[in-house]
């Protein structure tokens, strides 16, 4: 199976948003992921629930949204409303992830759940099966362009047992610092999802080098 790719749009270039949503809709990308930062569950605040609606209004693929904010809770109905397929909320940042996670369930979109670099994978035990997907952080949240955390191999053959011992259909995500020499490893230990910010958007051939990604191991 080809991995999915979601090209994160916090490496875009904001002022040609449309102009790079069209690119990311000629492309081999399967996902447009969007990346919303507070300022307070991370270090930097990146753009919220408008833009993320006129990135819905031009894309033609689904919407993986990744919710790096404090009580997310507040704020499901509206992120599925500016357009998400795909909800992901932080453990971390989930007193009740049951509830949370029934909540996105509710209304229509699928669940996902971030795990944090330090977070152990076992926290996720009484609930893997429940969620569409587990995306594991490669990198501390907050910002594109950082180098990725080799430990995040051992996480994903983890999360990889948990998931086929309880029959989950969770899907696993890795996001941060993924580019041409760590993806087939990250495929081959079980990843079916690869986000890449910087290394898609500032590459010369965006649309190629995601094609790379895509057939990375085929
Ligand atoms: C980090 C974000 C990532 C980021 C990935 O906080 O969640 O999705 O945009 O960017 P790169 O691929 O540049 O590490
Ligand atoms: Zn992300």
């Amino acid at each position: 199976m080809p991995p999915i790719i979601a090209p994160s749009v916090l490496a875009a270039d904001f002022a040609n948003l449309q102009t790079e949503v069209e690119m990311l809709n000629r492309s081999q990308a399967d996902w447009l992921h969007i990346d919303i930062m507070d300022g307070r569950f991370v270090p930097n605040i990146s753009f919220g629930l408008p833009v993320q609606a006129a990135i819905y209004k031009h894309a033609k693929k689904p919407l993986d949204v990744h919710l790096m904010i404090v009580e997310p809770q507040l704020y499901i109905e509206q992120f599925k409303a500016a357009g998400a397929e795909i909800i992901t909320v932080h453990e971390e940042a989930c007193t009740h992830l049951h509830r949370v996670v029934q909540q996105i369930k509710n209304t229509g979109a699928k669940a996902g759940v971030a795990l944090n670099p330090h977070t152990p994978v076992a926290v996720l035990e009484d609930i893997i099966a429940d969620i569409d997907l587990v995306c594991v952080m490669s990198v501390n949240p907050g910002f594109g362009g950082q180098k990725f955390i080799e430990n995040t191999y051992r996480k994903i053959e983890k999360l990889k047992d948990l998931i086929l011992q309880q029959n989950s259909k969770a899907l696993i995500e890795i996001d941060g610092g993924v580019n041409q020499q760590n993806a087939a490893a990250l495929i081959s230990k079980g990843a079916d999802v690869l986000v890449a910010g910087n290394f898609v958007f500032s590459a010369e051939d965006p649309i190629q080098t995601i094609a790379n990604l895509k057939n990375i191991g085929s």
